[in-house]
């Protein structure tokens, strides 16, 4: 069966699952929605993407641009088995309420939305059974997703006690010129972070607090982790449950991978698409131990880490009930570093 899969806001999220989608084997990418004519939407025409106009000015502006629109709205709804919507916050609700329940199309949402704009919150390594044969689930964020791929290994393996992180957030996308430049550090005045409580939508029996700040950086976010464990165990043996768990890579500071900025280049030394970074990265040399306590520092790419989760969510709403299948197949078809991970 090939799922057919239309995509509502072509921006950083979702021009990258776009791609994804149409890398996949059991997927057909129908089309792409425009919401405004931009140089996103004339690269996905000249790469033959069916582009969808959302408005009747918006299908006039794209043709003066020389972009013919294969339709509006309703004809990619119809098209589409699902919708990944990828709209700013909080537009995803209301796309619920006006398009995807009257056209009974499912859709998956994104990680700016509030929890219950989905039946269930979803994170692939952690709960990819709940979101089995749902309509509407969403993809948690990109640091809660971040927080769960580390935090589910350690769980699983040696139960936590209580996890708490302090999230180094960037400001801004790097082509959100609007938001920035800042020259600031900004504490969140929220105790916890909604990124705790957010982490428990999907790892329910986590105990976990969040405090959070945003720096002025564009590339990453970088989380500092203290876990306590209700096992002992040592520094080797974290690094090996890191090792063996999917879509996380242990980086190694001796091979010179020293910040956020590194991380980056690996990825593009490695020939990622856009120099995406879709693992989580752990620094080796960060993991230390204080009796039962883990420290460790993990980076976000905040671009591209929930990539792979929207692949994952739309093989499962669609009635894939092998969470392991889907997860090897979608990090196969990504390019992953160890896409056969089987712990997880
Ligand atoms: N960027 C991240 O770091 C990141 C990481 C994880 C999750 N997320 C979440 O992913 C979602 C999308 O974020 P993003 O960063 O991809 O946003 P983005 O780059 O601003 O892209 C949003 C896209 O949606 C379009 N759009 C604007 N208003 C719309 C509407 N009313 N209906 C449909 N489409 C509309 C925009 O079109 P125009 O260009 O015409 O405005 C643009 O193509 C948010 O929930 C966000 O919290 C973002």
């Amino acid at each position: 069966m090939t799922i057919n899969v239309g995509i509502m806001g072509y921006g950083t999220i979702g021009k990258r699952v776009a791609d994804a989608v149409i890398l996949q084997k059991d997927m057909k990418l129908a089309g792409v929605m425009a919401h405004s004519y931009n140089f996103r939407i004339r690269l996905a025409h000249e790469r033959g993407i069916p582009v969808f106009a959302q408005s009747e000015e918006t299908r006039k502006v794209l043709k003066q641009e020389g972009i013919e629109t294969s339709g509006m709205t309703d004809d990619l709804l119809r098209t589409s088995d699902i919708m990944v919507d990828a709209s700013p916050k909080p537009y995803g609700l209301a796309n619920r309420e006006k398009l995807y329940k009257p056209n009974k199309v499912k859709a998956v949402f994104q990680g700016g939305e509030k929890d219950d704009v989905g039946q269930v919150s979803f994170n692939a390594q952690s709960n990819y059974e709940d979101a089995v044969d749902k309509d509407y689930v969403r993809v948690v964020s990109c640091n809660t997703t971040g927080l769960s791929r580390s935090l589910q290994a350690l769980h699983k393996a040696f139960s936590i006690e209580i996890a708490r992180a302090t999230l180094v957030r960037r400001a801004a996308d790097p082509s959100n010129v609007k938001r920035g430049p800042v020259n600031a550090i900004v504490p969140a005045m929220e105790l916890p972070s909604h990124h705790g409580p957010d982490v428990r939508t999907v790892i329910h029996d986590l105990e976990v607090f969040t405090t959070a700040m945003i720096v002025p950086t564009t590339l990453m976010h970088l989380h500092t982790l203290h876990v306590k464990l209700k096992k002992q165990a040592e520094v080797d043996e974290i690094l090996d449950v890191f090792n063996r768990t999917t879509r996380l890579m242990v980086m190694q500071t001796s091979a010179g991978i020293s910040s956020t900025a590194g991380i980056l280049e690996y990825a593009k030394d490695r020939g990622s698409k856009r120099g995406d970074m879709m693992d989580l990265a752990v620094w080796d040399k960060g993991v230390g131990l204080h009796h039962n306590e883990v420290f460790f520092m993990q980076a976000v790419h905040q671009e591209s880490i929930v990539v792979p989760e929207n692949i994952d969510a739309i093989r499962a709403m669609m009635g894939e009930h092998d969470a392991h299948a889907s997860i090897v197949a979608t990090n196969r078809a990504l390019g992953l570093h160890n896409p056969e991970r089987f712990d997880y």
